[in-house]
């Protein structure tokens, strides 16, 4: 076996599960999950209707490179939401299974394992645990930038040495960050961009919750967008996108890759070799959701409604406030007490069947700490009431404590 396979990490969800083993939670109660970053809103029913209309294409083998009608599609969105003129569909863009799978393979396609060193892959910290089975899957190391509340989330670079910029392949933000929300901005993005010039990395921006955020006249600045505000090519750069949460179709398994030309080229040809062409299908109800922009904004009107109800309601009683952007309050628990975040969880678990996910499985101890540490990620995914009920047994819950 890949001897690499023994480096990935259980799975947050299965870490969750082990910690709650032979625990039952209170029947008394009915159970509220917020532990998964799944919507839950309704699918719409137009993106169903073109998924069926689409079937007929199941009889050929669908391009990997998509129809164009898709990039295209995807393109003109791109024009539409970053004010990205030009953008070239037939080179520029690339339809994905969804981002899961494009940044794992993504990491394999650009790793260069005989460059000299072992080759870096730089992360935030808490993160998106894909990026680290990726980076070691493609025989790189992991380097963390820890993100905290009390540094407003921001990144230190000078966390790692001049050694280790040399040898960094790629670096990875997550913008609006799961499970921060923190969303970069521009002089962030200068920054960035700075360090991969001066060292020649790539970045990889995952943009897969840039369309859940709370001001309509305020959507967060993609990669490509800073890139060309700042009058800059998009050179080593590329964003992922995904319509999982935009769309609510996390089980549609589709989004897109875009940016520089030349890294997407060869990009390409391993995807052909790693076999992930999107099913026609998919492809005709992909087109039908990147064109409607009505249903993204109900997601987000519902959205905003959950959190201008549960954030102050969980302000009073955890070291929380309005994420900049996507559907997780990211909670410090130990605002009145010294309990862990597993303990925690388990505890609300069992006492009052509210499900949350500890902030130190989405972490590692990087730099004398564990970012996640006494913190948890609470996804407003479930219903208005159901969201209520779960800020209303939290703060009944700590008040205990
Ligand atoms: C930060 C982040 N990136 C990427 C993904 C993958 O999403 P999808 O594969 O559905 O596009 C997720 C899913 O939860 C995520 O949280």
């Amino acid at each position: 076996m890949n001897p690499d396979l023994r480096k990935l990490q259980t799975y947050p969800f299965e870490k969750l599960r082990q910690l709650m083993a032979g625990a039952t939670p209170n029947p008394e109660f009915k159970p509220i999950r917020l532990y998964i970053g799944e919507p839950q809103h309704a699918t719409p029913v137009f993106i169903k209707e073109a998924l069926i209309a689409g079937l007929g294409g199941l009889a050929s083998y669908p391009s990997t490179l998509g129809e164009r009608a898709l990039r295209q599609a995807i393109a003109d969105w791109m024009q539409r939401r970053y004010a990205l003129d030009g953008i070239d569909p037939d080179t520029e863009v690339l339809p994905v299974n969804g981002s899961r799978e494009a940044l794992f393979s993504f990491i394999q396609a650009v790793i260069d394992r005989h460059r000299g060193g072992v080759p870096l892959v730089v992360s935030p910290n808490p993160f998106y645990q894909i990026y680290e089975g990726g980076a070691y899957l493609a025989g790189a190391d992991v380097r963390f930038l820890n993100s905290i509340r009390q540094n407003n989330f921001t990144f230190d670079y000078a966390d790692l040495t001049d050694e280790e910029w040399q040898r960094v392949q790629l670096l990875i933000v997550c913008s609006p960050a799961n499970p921060t929300g923190k969303v970069l901005d521009l002089d962030d993005w200068k920054q960035l961009f700075e360090l991969s010039d001066r060292y020649g990395f790539i970045i990889a921006s995952d943009e897969c919750y840039s369309e859940i955020y709370f001001d309509e006249s305020q959507p967060p600045i993609g990669g490509l967008q800073a890139a060309k505000r700042l009058g800059r090519s998009f050179e080593r750069l590329i964003m992922l996108s995904s319509l999982s949460k935009r769309s609510n179709v996390p089980g549609m398994r589709s989004g897109f890759v875009a940016g520089d030309p030349a890294i997407l080229k060869d990009y390409l040809l391993y995807r052909t070799y790693h076999g992930s062409a999107m099913s026609p299908a998919i492809q005709a109800a992909s087109i039908a959701a990147w064109n409607d922009e009505a249903h993204v904004i109900d997601n987000r009107a519902q959205y905003r409604a959950k959190f201008a109800a549960i954030t102050p309601l969980l302000e009073n009683v955890l070291d929380t406030s309005m994420p900049d952007a996507s559907f997780y309050l990211w909670a410090g628990v130990n605002k009145n007490s010294s309990i862990s975040d597993a303990e925690f969880s388990r505890r609300l678990a069992i006492e009052y069947n509210v499900h949350v996910l500890p902030g130190s499985f989405l972490a590692r101890e990087a730099h004398g700490a564990n970012p996640g540490d006494g913190q948890v990620r609470i996804a407003l995914v479930a219903p208005l009431a159901d969201c209520l009920e779960a800020a209303e047994r939290i703060q009944r819950f700590v008040t205990q404590l």
